[in-house]
């Protein structure tokens, strides 16, 4: 069984109103190691750079979420055109993935202003669907996307294979739903 660790984690934030200090922004090549939250996601390292060099041929956008005080404690990555179409067309449809938002600072509203920020975006852009595969087994984030408007459209093998930062590839099997939100 996982256990979180308790000594290293980032505390409860004591200020009460510590979300009217976030600020949401595109993100730089510097916030990259932020990313990574102190090593649990390091070996997203490369998948993340490359991630950053499609923001840089506008394929992709990532917003990161920054508290003065906390640094970055959320991102969300919007693929624009991908190659597969049915998630991210370039023209009608994008594809939001990696979201997430650092422990002590869910259940706030974070998610979902992040959510807004993206959608808010693509509506500039003239996008009419926004997609995204989550997890059959998170019905957590299942229930926000719902409560935002997404509704469930297919069933994702989610298969798919990434280098770590070692550059050793690792195969990934996480059965997802695609759900679909359509912009108003
Ligand atoms: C999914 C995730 C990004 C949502 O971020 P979040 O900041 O917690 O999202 P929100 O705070 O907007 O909404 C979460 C819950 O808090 C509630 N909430 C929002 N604002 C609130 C407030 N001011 N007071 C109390 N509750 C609030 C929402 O109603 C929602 O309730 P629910 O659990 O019943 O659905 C976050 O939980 C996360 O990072 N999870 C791990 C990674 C993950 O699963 N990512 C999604 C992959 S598809």
């Amino acid at each position: 069984m996982m256990m979180e660790a308790c000594c290293d984690s980032p505390s409860i934030p004591a200020d009460p109103d510590w979300l009217s200090r976030v600020i949401i922004r595109k993100i730089a090549k510097s916030d990259l190691p932020a990313l990574e939250w102190d090593g649990e996601y390091r070996h997203l390292r490369r998948v993340y750079a490359i991630s950053y060099q499609a923001q840089e041929t506008g394929r992709t956008i990532i917003w990161v979420a920054e508290h003065p005080d906390a640094g970055i404690i959320g991102q969300i990555f919007l693929q624009l055109i991908s190659d597969r179409l049915e998630l991210a067309d370039g023209i009608n449809r994008a594809h939001i993935y990696s979201f997430r938002i650092k422990a002590p600072y869910r259940g706030s509203g974070l998610g979902s202003i992040m959510l807004e920020k993206a959608e808010t975006c693509l509506r500039a852009d003239s996008f009419r669907y926004v997609t995204l595969n989550v997890a059959k087994a998170n019905h957590k984030a299942q229930r926000l996307y719902q409560r935002n408007g997404y509704q469930i459209i297919s069933h994702e093998p989610g298969r798919w294979s990434f280098p770590d930062d070692e550059g050793i590839w690792h195969d990934v099997e996480e059965p997802a739903w695609r759900m679909q939100k359509t912009l108003d």
